[in-house]
């Protein structure tokens, strides 16, 4: 059976304060649910220290990313092995602001994935089309080679750390979300290509992440390839994020 996964991406957003409110209140709410969903609050790394702090057993904490080097003379950088030390047991890879903003290329992100699985955290791999691939026909194409690159140095015995999110740029603090159809027929193709490369495709997650919100969550977690979201926004307002928590259907 595959792990059912709600993670919360705070991006550059939160205080020590909504540290303690929210994570408190999730992880008070969360305490009750029977869905057996497995709930990642992915603070700015600053602020990790005082998640855990309030994440008590319930809730799992994860970093946004992390450095692909070791340790050394890497100024403002973060390691794999500082967020496990932490007591961190994720970390988002390749999601779409650092491909994007930051220049993070497929060869990067897979250095990077490395380190993370070497590390013993799980890697949440996060890949998606553009617009511009999505109305030319290539959505599945570059998807897929996202997926191929960005897992290449994966070994057999670290697949079951892996996890991919499923985030079309386009969807991204847009407001404007896949339909569950669509959402869908990628998490299938994903599955596919994870399968060609070896993997054991069926007992990996598979997250969609863009404009998921408390009022979609559900027709998007019933389809059978989508095993959770990556919260972005709706994870900062507590009420929604629990909502979106209590959506995943008990039998995914
Ligand atoms: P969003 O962000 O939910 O605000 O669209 C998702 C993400 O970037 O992980």
């Amino acid at each position: 059976m595959r792990r059912k996964i709600v993670a919360g991406n705070w991006k550059m957003n939160g205080s020590k304060d909504l540290a303690q409110t929210l994570v408190g209140f999730v992880r008070s709410r969360i305490a009750s649910l029977d869905n057996g969903v497995e709930v990642v609050i992915i603070p700015p790394a600053i602020y990790v220290g005082d998640v855990i702090g309030h994440a008590g057993d319930e809730l799992s904490v994860g970093v946004q990313n992390v450095g692909q080097w070791g340790s050394g003379a890497y100024t403002g950088e973060i390691s794999a092995e500082m967020a496990a030390d932490q007591g961190c047991q994720y970390a988002l890879i390749g999601h779409s602001e650092r491909r994007q903003i930051f220049g993070e290329t497929d060869t990067v992100v897979a250095e990077k994935v490395e380190r993370v699985l070497a590390g013993g955290l799980y890697a949440v791999l996060c890949v998606g089309e553009t617009l511009q691939d999505r109305d030319a026909g290539d959505a599945e194409a570059v998807v897929a080679s996202q997926v191929r690159a960005g897992l290449a140095t994966v070994a057999p015995d670290q697949w079951q750390r892996v996890i991919v999110a499923y985030e079309p740029v386009w969807a991204i603090g847009t407001g404007k979300t896949a339909t569950a159809q669509d959402a869908q027929a990628m998490h299938a193709s994903i599955r596919g290509v994870l399968s060609e490369m070896g993997a054991p495709a069926d007992e990996i997650s598979l997250l969609y992440g863009g404009s998921v919100k408390a009022d979609n969550a559900a027709a998007l977690f019933a389809e059978p390839d989508i095993d959770g979201g990556l919260i972005g926004g709706a994870s900062l307002i507590a009420e929604d994020f629990v909502s979106i928590c209590r959506s995943v259907p008990a039998n995914i």
